[in-house]
């Protein structure tokens, strides 16, 4: 077994041997390894065990004070780069960087374009130059101070800097706060696909500042809170109850209403990836409206339909299947499609900001169907906090939730997987 020793296990030893007489105090303490391997027996192959546990905090705070003081825990001395975008610079990023540096904790600032169009592999490439010119080290942090594009963005850079820096997520959308700033789930777009270029590679922590989401506009708000249903459909029938009798306070910002979805939405997804933090069976209820949601984002060439626009979509999409396959009561399906109507979310293609051509949202379908070896997985509905996947939705199928023309009739029984997200 290898074995290291620190100073203050010397195995007899005289401490730091390695200091020469009249040499610098170290800034590390030297680490010493023992090893004695055996010369390999036979020609059997070898097996690598690695294995990596992460866990990092989400903290929720009222304002910009506490986030800064939340921060520079999380930093604990250690220099940053913050990344944004010039929109969030104006409105909260400019004070952040001066507290940082007045505190010596800023490398650099520097930013990206806002949204979509900043989520592409030339930026990351922009980014790691940068980092590279302000002399970023291993022992340095990034911040991501942004929507969850952003977030995306550079927590990908992050994983490939000097083969991984830690980032800390500072989200600053409703969406980027429930959802896109926890997980490790980092990506940028190619305009096949979305998320085509991406690794899982956990933050350091998350911070949510509830202060931020003042001055997001009301679209955005939206698009984040569907987000949060889609949380309470696949895992909390209490959160969606909740949601149901509070969805005006929690758009309007009364209340302590938008804090108790925050901390609830992040406390639903915290317990899924803890499950599957690597998705490897791509198989999660997290992806409920997304198998739509992502191809009208490429048919419509990411942006101009919000991702959480698309997913609203994407989740009516999928009940209307799961209504036709009769796996879902009606009375349920209702409430689901009447929050998302009533929180002015697109339930119908023509509702989207920018409505797709079938074909292209087919392609797009088509597309992932190529990258995930041949098979098409929907997440349904089966009642509040129950989800089946499936990958036997067929293209009629499929057609007639984009259409909305009608009640489909029972479709064959569902061949997919139980997977109550509740248990
Ligand atoms: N990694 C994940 O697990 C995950 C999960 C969900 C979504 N996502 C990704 O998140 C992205 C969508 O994120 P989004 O909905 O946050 O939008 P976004 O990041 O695309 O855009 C946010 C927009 O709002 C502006 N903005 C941000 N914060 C603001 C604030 N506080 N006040 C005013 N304006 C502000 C920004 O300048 C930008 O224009 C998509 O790319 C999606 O794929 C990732």
């Amino acid at each position: 077994m290898p074995r290291s020793t620190s100073p203050g296990d010397t195995c007899g030893v005289p401490e730091d041997p390695l200091r020469h007489a009249g040499a610098a105090p170290s800034r590390h303490p030297a680490v010493r390894h023992h090893d004695r391997l055996p010369l390999p027996q036979g020609t059997a192959g070898l097996t690598v065990r690695v294995r990596r546990e992460d866990s990092y905090r989400v903290h929720v705070v009222p304002g910009p004070a506490a986030a800064l003081r939340t921060l520079r825990g999380e930093l604990a001395g250690r220099r940053a780069a913050l990344i944004t975008d010039p929109v969030v610079h104006r409105l909260h990023g400019a004070p952040l960087a001066a507290a940082l540096r007045e505190h010596g904790l800023l490398a650099g600032v520097t930013t990206i374009a806002p949204g979509e169009r900043g989520k592409q592999f030339g930026t990351g490439g922009r980014l790691l130059d940068w980092l590279a010119g302000v002399g970023l080290t291993r022992r340095d942090v990034l911040i991501a101070l942004g929507g969850g594009a952003l977030v995306d963005t550079v927590g990908w850079v992050a994983g490939a800097y000097m083969r991984g820096v830690p980032y800390i997520n500072v989200p600053t959308t409703l969406l980027g706060q429930v959802d896109a700033g926890i997980g490790g789930k980092v990506a940028v777009n190619h305009s096949s696909a979305k998320n085509l270029i991406g690794a899982f590679y956990q933050p350091h922590a998350v911070i949510s500042c509830l202060a931020y989401l003042d001055t997001l506009d009301a679209r955005q708000l939206r698009a984040g809170l569907a987000e949060v249903v889609k949380k309470a459909v696949i895992a909390s029938p209490e959160l969606f109850a909740f949601l149901e009798e509070r969805a005006e306070e929690v758009l309007a910002g009364t209340g302590p209403h938008r804090e108790t979805v925050v901390r609830a939405a992040g406390a639903v997804k915290s317990e899924l990836i803890a499950r599957d933090p690597y998705e490897r069976d791509l198989r999660r209820p997290l992806n409920f409206g997304h198998t739509l949601g992502h191809a009208v984002e490429t048919a419509t060439g990411h942006g101009p339909v919000l991702h959480g626009e698309a997913v609203a979509f994407g989740m009516a999409a999928a009940v209307r299947i799961a209504r036709a396959r009769e796996v879902l009561a009606a009375g349920t399906a209702d409430r689901v499609t009447g929050l998302l109507g009533r929180l002015g979310l697109p339930v119908r293609l023509p509702e989207l900001a920018v409505v797709p051509e079938v074909p292209r949202v087919l392609a797009a379908l088509e597309k992932v169907r190529q990258i995930r070896d041949g098979s098409l997985r929907f997440v349904l509905p089966e009642e509040l906090g129950t989800t089946v996947i499936v990958d036997d939705v067929t293209e009629e199928e499929i057609l007639r939730a984009l259409d909305h023309a009608g009640p489909a009739g029972p479709a064959p029984a569902a061949g997919g997987v139980p997977c109550s997200a509740g248990g």
